[in-house]
């Protein structure tokens, strides 16, 4: 919904106050994922919360709003979407949680959950198998006997405690923030993201059988690594991701429709490939290329008060000029997560995990290091499973058979070969992948920069990064999640906004005062307060 000027006036009115319309702020942002899609959607609300003027252009490079919140379709049929990237969150996710209830969309349970068995594989044998069908007590029975009567509450507990603390970040008193290094370090948190996963799980009492095989194994299929080689902000909140949802038909859309809803000109297959300043020094002055095969960068036609970059920086093939930074971006190290994607009427062979054949394999595979593999084994750490995670997502319709059939999901540090999907169907799979007498009938794979390797650390980017320049990847290095980007977002638009009312009542024209004494517009927060409660 645009800033309807008209009816704030009325608005203000009522309240005592005038607001002469602002010099509208230009702003860019660059890129439409989760923290692009917020800071346009929040730019746009608390701007006209607060009365200023706003004028927002969204860039993204691609044709799709969402980044690597993504669906691809089974069969390549639109009414059968599955999540290839970011695939679950929780209802304590607020802002995703609450803006999916806002925009009517629907939740569902994640892909994951599609088969009733996961076992935890590490490469020679199933050390952990938890079946939904058997009844809770023989689950926790089995839990008790393998990892004693402590682990699950210490651990429990300790990620209670630790998100307890994360969600202080939503409160007025920590929100918004100029710098994620001090909040972090305010909330206790660099406690946390200082050291690895394995020590953080060890100091707080959570035994190491426990942390090596069922953390680690959600760690794992959550950050692509071993505990050892994550903080422990990671290791938590992978094991948080337990009663996750999803959103029907994809969770994209939440981003589809906070950057629809922000009134931002949207410019879709337009990559930023410079950033200056202009010829008067304030503003802005960007070059994009736009089609899916990149021409000559040309002047995009307007100048820019602000810019949020809102994606990992090093990869985002943009060149910045002098005096734009006020310090430097950090490369980070990411994760290489090739996600792999088939249909198939076989089942995982038991022959494949050592099982004998009267044994049906888990639909579910989470790994964890073996007893002989170090945390830095095989490729990127993986060890001798070879590969993270291998899950049934659910069924699709083959349209050629008509037939249901399996839809599975692979998560690697390198390629899936065909012989690796012949041994674990059977059959024989071409190096086409399909065809002939496959036994997998439709197949995509991809490879992402997933999210950061995350190796403790006690600072992080923080998102103001030269004056006027915004930047909301740096908590990636922190929490990767759609939720932590989301948020960020909100808070650069938080930011921004106080910054032009800041900007406003210095100079004294942008608020013009009508009716009512000094002491009754007590707060800027009592103000928005009010003009809520009139929208
Ligand atoms: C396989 C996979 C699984 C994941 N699972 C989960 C999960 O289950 N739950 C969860 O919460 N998170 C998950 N994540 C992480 C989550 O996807 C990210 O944390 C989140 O998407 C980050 O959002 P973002 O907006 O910061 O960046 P992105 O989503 O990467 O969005 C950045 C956008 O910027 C665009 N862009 C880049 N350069 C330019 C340019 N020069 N000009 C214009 N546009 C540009 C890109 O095209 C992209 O659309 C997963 C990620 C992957 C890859
Ligand atoms: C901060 O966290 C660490 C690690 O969990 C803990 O040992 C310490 O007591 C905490 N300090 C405060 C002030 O909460
Ligand atoms: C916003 O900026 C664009 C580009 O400079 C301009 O075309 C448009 O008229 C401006 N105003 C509004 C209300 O969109």
């Amino acid at each position: 919904m645009k800033f309807d000027f008209k009816l704030a006036t009325v608005a203000a009115g009522f309240l005592g106050y005038v607001f002469a319309q602002s010099a509208e702020r230009k702003i860019a942002i660059i890129g439409a994922g989760a923290a692009g899609s917020a800071a346009a959607y929040f730019l746009n609300q608390l701007a006209t919360e607060a009365g200023v003027n706003v004028n927002v252009t969204l860039f993204e490079k691609t044709n799709h709003i969402g980044g690597r919140s993504i669906t691809i379709n089974a069969f390549d049929d639109p009414a059968q979407p599955f999540e290839q990237g970011a695939s679950i969150f929780v209802p304590i996710n607020y802002v995703l949680y609450e803006s999916m209830n806002a925009f009517g969309l629907t939740p569902r349970d994640p892909d994951v959950g599609s088969d009733p068995v996961m076992g935890i594989w590490d490469g020679n044998s199933f050390v952990f198998t938890i079946n939904e069908n058997h009844p809770e007590w023989w689950t926790n029975l089995k839990i008790l006997l393998r990892y004693g009567p402590t682990a699950p509450q210490k651990a429990k507990d300790l990620v209670t405690a630790t998100i307890g603390r994360f969600l202080q970040m939503y409160t007025p008193q920590f929100f918004p923030f100029e710098s994620l290094t001090e909040r972090a370090e305010q909330l206790n948190l660099t406690a946390v993201t200082g050291v690895t996963g394995q020590h953080f799980l060890a100091a707080n009492g959570v035994g190491t059988l426990y942390a090596n095989e069922l953390i680690q194994s959600l760690a794992r299929v959550n950050y692509a690594s071993n505990l050892p080689n994550m903080h422990g902000l990671c290791a938590m909140g992978s094991v948080a991701a337990q009663g996750a949802i999803a959103v029907q038909g994809g969770n994209w859309q939440i981003f589809d429709e906070m950057a629809q809803r922000s009134d931002a000109h949207i410019q879709l297959d337009t990559a930023v490939t410079a950033i200056d300043k202009d010829s008067s020094g304030t503003k802005f002055e960007i070059q994009t290329t736009s089609g899916s095969t990149p021409g000559t960068p040309s002047t995009y036609p307007t100048s820019f008060d602000n810019v949020i970059i809102a994606n990992p920086f090093q990869f985002s093939g943009i060149s910045v000029g002098e005096d734009v930074f006020s310090t430097t971006l950090e490369t980070i190290d990411y994760v290489q997560l090739h996600v792999t994607i088939f249909t198939s009427t076989k089942k995982f062979k038991p022959s494949f995990f050592n099982l004998p054949s009267w044994i049906s394999a888990p639909g579910a595979v989470l790994t964890t290091l073996a007893k002989t593999d170090t945390p830095t084994s095989g490729p990127d750490g993986v060890g001798k499973p070879g590969f993270w995670s291998l899950t049934t997502l659910g069924k699709a319709t083959n349209p050629q058979t008509n037939q249901q059939e399996n839809v599975y999901k692979i998560f690697s540090p390198e390629a899936v070969t065909p012989s690796f999907l012949s041994d674990l169907l059977g059959g024989t799979v071409p190096s086409t992948f399909t065809g002939g007498s496959s036994p997998i009938s439709w197949y995509k794979a991809t490879v992402f920069h997933s999210y950061p390797k995350t190796s403790p650390r006690t600072t992080f980017q923080d998102p103001i990064v030269g004056e006027g320049v915004y930047y909301t990847s740096g908590i990636e290095a922190f929490l990767s999640t759609m939720e932590t980007s989301a948020l960020m977002g909100k808070n650069v638009a938080r930011l921004i906004v106080d910054d032009i009312l800041a900007a406003g009542s210095g100079s004294g024209s942008k608020m013009v005062k009508s009716r009512e004494s000094d002491s009754e517009r007590d707060s800027q927060g009592v103000w928005w307060e009010k003009q809520s409660v009139l929208n």
